[in-house]
């Protein structure tokens, strides 16, 4: 069983999918781990320390690999130094990315995308949809503290008082909790938003002051699994109401709303922007879903009346140590169940994360959400 970990081809990924930890536990498990040279390096993680945790290090570690650990899906190019049948684990990036999944099933890969673990509790320490949300919540508010021109603690000096920082947070699942946790950490003051009526308790808990038109719809907002609905042309004009005067009086505004399958929504108008003092910051965490704030850019800092908003991509892998450190965890837990006790490779076909998360096969797509369309 041979186990190769790749090196991330775009330059804007730091992290890694294995770490000197993982690689000692891959190899109790029975299998032999290579490394392609530089891959953690990103991540703080020198080739050596992975020789020294029993991987080797290899340029060709890709070739003869049965399975493949990964961050981000492989793209075409990549795939011809991969061996047919191998198994590929990694965060696919599936949804209207049709002629990649058709070029991963051609080369014969069997390919897992990570997002697609179901949010069970057997699973949870394979959610990188978790683990990575909630590292992202975190450095959100870092990045808008780095921005911003004013301190987050209300400071009592001799030279005078400074007030505390108002910080709002928009979308409050995995990152914003987080996000309400470090900026409260901070000293700010916090307020949070969301759709999904069980929010306001975890806000609470967290030392924050909950804001929301709290209708019948509202308290109707959370799907059977958990996740936001897309909320009515209605709700939506009154929550935007409410919120257009609280943002008026923030400093830093964090907007993590997301809705699985659709663009994320709109929260934050330009006019919004407007009314906001200058050296206020927004930091919008779904800038690669569409965002959340109008005129939110990936990957800039975009100053508009001397208000910035900061639409950083791939924040996890802002802190991409702890990001990968998290990250080869959930991956080694998913692969700890296709491995049997005789320590050989067998994928149980019909477990229901397999079955969630299994893209492409022998040639061909096979999970039901991303069959390609019939002629
Ligand atoms: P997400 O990343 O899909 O969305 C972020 C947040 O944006 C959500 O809280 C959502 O309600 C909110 N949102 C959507 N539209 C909005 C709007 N118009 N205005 C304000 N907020 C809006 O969410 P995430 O972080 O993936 O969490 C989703 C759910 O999954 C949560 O209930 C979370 O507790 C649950 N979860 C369950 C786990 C498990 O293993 N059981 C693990 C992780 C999360």
């Amino acid at each position: 069983m041979k186990i190769a970990v790749a090196k991330e081809q775009d330059p804007a990924e730091p992290r890694v999918a294995a770490t000197p930890d993982t690689v000692k536990k891959l190899k109790a498990l029975g299998a032999e781990v290579a490394v392609e040279p530089g891959a953690g390096l990103k991540s703080g993680l020198p080739d050596s320390d992975f020789t020294a945790a029993g991987a080797t290090v290899s340029a060709d570690a890709l070739k003869d690999a049965d399975v493949v650990f990964k961050v981000k899906r492989p793209e075409a190019s990549e795939l011809a130094s991969y061996k047919r049948g191998a198994l590929v684990l990694a965060i696919m990036d599936p949804y209207g990315n049709d002629a990649a999944l058709k070029s991963i099933a051609d080369a014969g890969i069997a390919a897992f995308a990570m997002e697609l673990m179901p949010r069970i509790t057997r699973a949870q320490v394979m959610d990188v949809l978790s683990s990575q949300a909630n590292l992202a919540g975190y450095r959100a508010v870092i990045d808008g503290a780095e921005t911003f021109g004013r301190v987050f603690p209300m400071m009592m000096t001799a030279a005078g008082t400074v007030p505390a920082a108002k910080v709002f947070i928009m979308g409050v699942g995995v990152a914003g909790l987080q996000a309400i946790a470090t900026a409260r950490r901070l000293g700010a003051i916090v307020t949070a938003t969301d759709v999904r009526p069980a929010t306001k308790e975890q806000v609470e808990s967290l030392g924050a002051k909950f804001l929301a038109v709290e209708d019948e719809e509202f308290k109707n907002a959370q799907t059977a699994g958990g996740y936001a609905k897309e909320m009515s042309k209605e709700y939506q004009a009154k929550q935007a109401a409410l919120t257009a005067e609280h943002i008026k009086k923030q400093d830093i505004v964090i907007t993590t709303a997301l809705i699985p399958g659709r663009p994320a929504p709109r929260l934050v108008t330009a006019e919004m922007v407007k009314s906001m003092k200058p050296g206020s910051v927004l930091v919008d965490l779904a800038v690669e879903r569409g965002g959340n704030v109008e005129g939110a850019q990936p990957g800039q800092v975009v100053e508009i009346d001397g208000v910035k908003i900061v639409g950083y991509t791939n924040v996890a892998g802002r802190v991409a140590a702890s990001a990968s450190a998290l990250y080869a965890r959930n991956l080694l837990s998913f692969f700890e169940t296709m491995v049997n006790k005789e320590k050989a490779l067998a994928v149980n076909w019909d477990d229901e994360l397999v079955k969630a998360t299994a893209l492409t096969r022998d040639g061909a797509v096979v999970h039901p959400n991303f069959q390609p369309k019939s002629a």
